[in-house]
């Protein structure tokens, strides 16, 4: 397959090795400097083109890649007010988009069996639940966003739970997740749900950030020769 990079930071950098590893080839790759890429016949030859910039700059990348008639998987966080405009796009212009905040397909498999314990667990009161997440001590924020869609699949699914809680619980409608960060860790979420005799844990532990980039490529693999807007439930089929 014919792949446009559009945006080679850390991202970009990632995505093209594991591209090239599963057969792929690169055909451009556009960066802040290269923007003029677009109308090049490089860029008019890819499949599908897989962008992640900036929120400022990403919109603008759709339009420019979708004139030249290029499909878009992007990962670019912070956009998110516009993704109106590209839904309307697909639907009746026929454009192809994907579009995932988190491309890593296990965490994407977490999510799905997060909000189907979360449904039994709905009906067991004498379980009590709550998140521990773990990460690298270079993360700023806390919760991170994994936990916070773990957290929100959680409350729209046990009744009893009604708010999530950072390091504390006040009420016993509050689902407490504590935030830890050490050495290096990628990426840890786990879920306990816990009764007077046992507990049930279900948990994500990421060997390293290329989850993202591989998914990303499998996402522009399922992508290409398809129309429409596209997100990970449709990839993976839960
Ligand atoms: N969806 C996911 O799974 C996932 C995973 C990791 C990162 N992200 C998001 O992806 C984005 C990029 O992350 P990163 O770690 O690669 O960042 P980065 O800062 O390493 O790279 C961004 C690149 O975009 C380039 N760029 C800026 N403006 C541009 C423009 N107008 N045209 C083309 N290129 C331009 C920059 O020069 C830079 O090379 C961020 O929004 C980040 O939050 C998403």
């Amino acid at each position: 397959m014919k792949i446009a990079l559009i945006g080679y930071g850390k991202m970009g950098k990632a995505i093209e090795k594991i591209a090239l590893s599963r057969g792929h080839q690169i055909v451009s790759v556009i960066d802040i400097n290269t923007a003029d890429g677009f109308s090049s016949g490089e860029f008019k030859s890819a499949d599908v083109a897989i962008e992640f910039t900036t929120p400022d700059t990403a919109f603008n990348n759709y339009m420019k890649a979708f004139e030249a008639g290029v499909p878009v998987v992007s990962g670019t966080t912070g956009w998110l007010d516009r993704i109106d405009e590209v839904k309307k796009m697909c639907k009746n212009e026929g454009k192809t988009f994907f579009y995932a905040s988190n491309f890593s397909i296990g965490v994407n498999i977490f999510f799905a069996v997060n909000k189907y314990l979360a449904k039994i667990m709905n009906n067991f009161p004498a379980y009590d639940v709550r998140m521990t997440e773990t990460h690298h001590i270079h993360k700023l924020d806390a919760p991170s966003g994994t936990a916070i869609t773990l957290a929100e699949d959680i409350l729209a699914n046990v009744e009893r739970k009604n708010r999530w809680t950072l390091d504390k619980e006040e009420q016993a409608a509050d689902l407490p997740i504590h935030a830890i960060r050490e050495g290096e860790v990628p990426g840890i979420h786990e879920i306990v749900y816990d009764s007077e005799v046992d507990y049930i844990s279900i948990k994500h532990d990421a060997k390293s950030r290329e989850g993202f980039a591989l998914g990303a490529v499998v996402a522009a693999e399922f992508t290409a020769g398809k129309v429409g807007f596209l997100g990970m439930n449709d990839m993976l089929k839960f």
